[in-house]
């Protein structure tokens, strides 16, 4: 009798649909991350100090930043910027400013997400 109810079955359905949906939904949540972060990285002028891909100011290369820096080192790089040089012994000029650390939470999470991609 296929078309009995059957509760266990509408749950083992409904845990693989969920599954498949947060699958399905992940790598577009990231990409959509990557995307804002782009935009908040163009918005903030970050270029004027550093350059992706040849394009920006290239004393300070932001290529492979993703490979060599861990999510919360570069969220504090974004927020904590004095903090971070410090850490990194890093005596660039100008220094990176501090202000972006009142950015939105969504505008830093995309703005490291975006680093992040940097491989
Ligand atoms: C006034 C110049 C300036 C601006 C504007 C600036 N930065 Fe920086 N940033 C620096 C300097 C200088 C360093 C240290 C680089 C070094 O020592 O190699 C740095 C370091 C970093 C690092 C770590 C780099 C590494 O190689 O370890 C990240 C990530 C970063 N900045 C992201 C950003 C982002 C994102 C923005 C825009 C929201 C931004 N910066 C805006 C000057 C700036």
């Amino acid at each position: 009798m296929p078309t009995t109810f059957n509760p266990k079955r509408l749950l083992l359905t409904t845990i693989l649909a969920l599954a498949a949906g947060f699958v399905v939904t992940t790598p577009a949540a990231a990409q959509d991350a990557v995307k804002k972060g782009q935009e908040v990285y163009a918005a903030q002028k970050c270029q004027v100090c550093h350059a992706i891909a040849g394009k920006g100011n290239k004393a300070n290369p932001l290529d492979g930043i993703g490979a060599k820096l861990s999510a919360d080192d570069i969220k504090q790089w974004i927020t904590h910027p004095t903090e971070a040089a410090a850490k990194a012994k890093s005596t660039k000029k100008p220094p990176m400013p501090a202000k972006y650390g009142s950015l939105p939470a969504a505008d830093l999470d995309g703005l490291v997400a975006y680093m992040l991609s940097l491989k």
